[in-house]
């Protein structure tokens, strides 16, 4: 599966000033960037696992579950209710703005665990959200009737247009994760692999890394330390908005030869 080559003339990175042949003149490189919730984090969004994260104030089996939903639906709905209302306030940060960039000088797929839509508000044309959607809403009998969301909420009684109960667009713990058969065959063809704010504690997610090609250089951009299954990462201990920032300018600076 492969991504359209744009040549030279459509990107601001091939005017060469020296004349000589750049790689953005054979085609752009491709740029995989994978996101956990560490990429939000300093938009206010919390992240799961970190100190303060979710997962310390709720149980997973309490409102992240197919077993959750059937139990006790209104406490699920009500958990995404707030996640929504957050995501709803938060602002992209420097670092959705500076992955954003990337895309004006190679042929960038964000593949995101996060629900929230900071990579499309900051300008990323192609998102692939594999946790799902928190302004999305799904019906309960079809899967594939995914609606955008009319209100900040989502009650027992809004149905889909088949009559069924609407039920946040959320993959759950315990499901079918859709999109990672495309994500795998994304990161297969890449040129580099970007990992940013994600503990990579996450299966099936996490494994996805292992299908950069060897010659793609992988860096990992997060504050801590993160097992990483994977020899030669680049390791940059930063937080997102600075590490982030700083890799997409050299990256730019290493193709346009400036
Ligand atoms: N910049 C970059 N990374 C950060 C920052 C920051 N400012 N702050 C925290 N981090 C890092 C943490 O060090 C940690 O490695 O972000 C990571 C967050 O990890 P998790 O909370 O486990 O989040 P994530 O990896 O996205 O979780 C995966 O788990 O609960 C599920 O479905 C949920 O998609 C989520 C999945």
């Amino acid at each position: 599966m492969k991504g359209p080559k744009i040549m030279e003339s459509r990107s601001p990175a091939s005017r060469s000033t020296k004349g000589s042949i750049t790689l953005v003149e054979m085609g752009r490189s491709r740029v995989v960037v994978f996101t956990g919730a560490g990429v939000s984090a300093e938009s206010g969004l919390r992240t799961f696992r970190d100190s303060d994260g979710l997962w310390e104030e709720y149980r997973i089996e309490e409102v992240a579950t197919p077993e959750a939903w059937s139990h006790d639906p209104v406490k699920v709905l009500r958990f995404y209710d707030m996640r929504r209302e957050q995501v709803l306030a938060a602002e992209p940060n420097a670092a959705h703005q500076a992955i954003a960039r990337l895309q004006e000088y190679f042929d960038v797929q964000v593949i995101t665990q996060n629900i929230d839509d900071l990579h499309e508000r900051a300008g990323s044309a192609r998102v692939m959200h594999l946790h799902g959607e928190i302004l999305k809403a799904r019906s309960t009998v079809d899967p594939t009737l995914v609606m955008p969301m009319n209100g900040p909420s989502l009650r027992l009684g809004d149905r889909c247009p088949l009559g069924s109960q609407l039920r946040p667009h959320i993959v759950w713990f315990g499901e079918e994760v859709p999109l990672l058969p495309m994500a795998a065959a994304m990161i297969a063809q890449a040129d580099r692999l970007i990992v940013v704010g994600t503990s990579l504690a996450v299966y099936p997610a996490a494994g996805l890394i292992h299908y950069a090609p060897d010659h793609a250089p992988v860096h990992l951009i997060d504050p801590n330390d993160v097992p990483i299954a994977r020899r030669g990462v680049q390791h940059i201990k930063e937080k997102a908005s600075t590490g982030m920032p700083a890799l997409a300018s050299s990256m730019i600076e290493g193709i346009s030869g400036r």
